[in-house]
C-alpha cells in the first residue's frame, strides 16, 4: 500500500476562498488508480482552512468569536472533503472520508480508525481540519503532514508521496527564485543548513516531516501534482521530482 497527501496548494487554489480544482483532483486519481494498489490519502485545507484559520486566529485559547470559526473552518474541511469522496467515488475507488475533530485530533485513534478501513478493503481518506483539545482549553488544528507522519508510523508503507504545486524540495523557493534548483534526492541524515537548502513557509515544516517519514523506512516522493503522470514515472529515469530515502 502507499500513502499519499494531496497538498492545499494542488486541490485548491490557495488565494480564493473555497477555489475547488476538480480537473486536478480528478487527473490525480487517475494516477493512482493506475497503480493498482490499496491506498490512503491524506488531503490538505488550502482556501478551506487556512484562510478562516487566519481570519478567527485559530489555533488559540477557546473564546466566543472562535467558536464561530471553529464550526466554520470545519464545515468548509468536510465540504472539501465530500468534493475529494466525490471524485474518488466517480472514479470507482471505494473511499471512505474520516475527519480527524471525531477523535479529537488524537492520532494513535486516528490512525486505528483508518487502518480499520484500510483492513476492511476500503480506502480512507482524512485530512487537516481542527479539533477541540480539552486539557488546553484551545481550539487546535491537525495539519494533513502530521496525519500522513502518523499514518507512516502505523501503516509502514513502502512508499509516501506528497504532492505539491511545484516540482519538489528545491534548494530555495521556485516562486521567489528563477535560479532555484531542484533537489533530485535527499538523504534523510543531511540537515537543510548544512547542505544550503533555504526552505521557507510551508515547506520548512514539510521538508523536516519528508525526513522523518524516510527515518521510519518508507520512500518518499515529494512532486507536482499539477503533473500527476509523474506518479508512475517514479522509477524511471526521467522521473522529475525530489526521491527521499
Ligand atoms: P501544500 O499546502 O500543498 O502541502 P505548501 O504550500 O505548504 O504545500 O508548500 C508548497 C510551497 O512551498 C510551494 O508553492 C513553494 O512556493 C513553497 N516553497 C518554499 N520554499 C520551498 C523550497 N525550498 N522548495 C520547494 N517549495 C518551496
Ligand atoms: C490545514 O491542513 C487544515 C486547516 C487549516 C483546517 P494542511 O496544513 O495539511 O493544509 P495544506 O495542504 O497546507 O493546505
Amino acid at each position: 500500500m502507499f500513502l499519499v497527501k494531496l497538498g492545499g496548494s494542488v486541490i485548491t487554489l490557495k488565494g480564493r476562498y473555497r477555489y475547488y480544482r476538480p480537473k486536478a483532483v480528478h487527473e490525480i486519481i487517475k494516477e493512482l488508480k493506475r497503480k493498482g494498489e490499496p491506498f490512503v490519502v491524506v488531503h490538505g485545507g488550502g482556501s478551506f482552512g487556512h484562510i478562516k484559520a487566519k481570519e478567527y486566529g485559530i489555533p488559540g485559547e477557546i473564546t466566543e468569536s472562535r467558536k464561530m470559526g471553529y464550526s466554520v473552518i470545519h464545515r468548509d474541511m468536510v465540504d472539501l472533503n465530500q468534493r475529494v469522496m466525490n471524485s474518488l467515488i466517480e472514479s470507482g475507488i471505494r473511499g471512505v472520508g474520516i475527519p480527524p475533530s471525531v477523535f479529537n485530533g488524537n492520532l494513535q485513534e486516528i490512525s486505528k480508525s483508518i487502518k480499520e478501513h484500510l483492513d476492511a478493503g476500503l480506502f480512507p481518506v482524512t485530512f487537516g481540519d481542527v479539533y477541540i483539545n480539552h486539557p488546553d482549553k484551545r481550539f487546535d488544528i491537525v495539519s494533513g503532514d502530521d496525519l500522513v507522519l502518523e499514518l507512516a508510523r502505523k501503516l509502514k508503507p513502502s512508499e509516501v508521496y506528497f504532492l505539491t504545486d511545484v516540482d519538489g524540495i528545491y534548494d530555495k523557493n521556485p516562486k521567489k527564485h528563477r535560479d532555484a534548483f531542484l533537489l533530485r534526492e535527499l538523504n534523510d541524515s543531511a540537515t537543510f543548513e548544512n547542505i544550503g537548502i533555504d526552505v521557507t513557509g510551508g515547506m520548512l515544516k514539510k521538508a523536516n516531516t519528508v525526513k522523518d517519514i524516510a527515518k521510519l523506512g518508507s520512500t518518499v516522493y515529494v512532486l507536482n501534482g499539477n503533473v500527476p503522470s509523474r506518479l508512475n514515472r517514479i522509477n524511471s529515469k526521467d522521473f522529475i521530482g525530489t526521491v527521499v530515502k
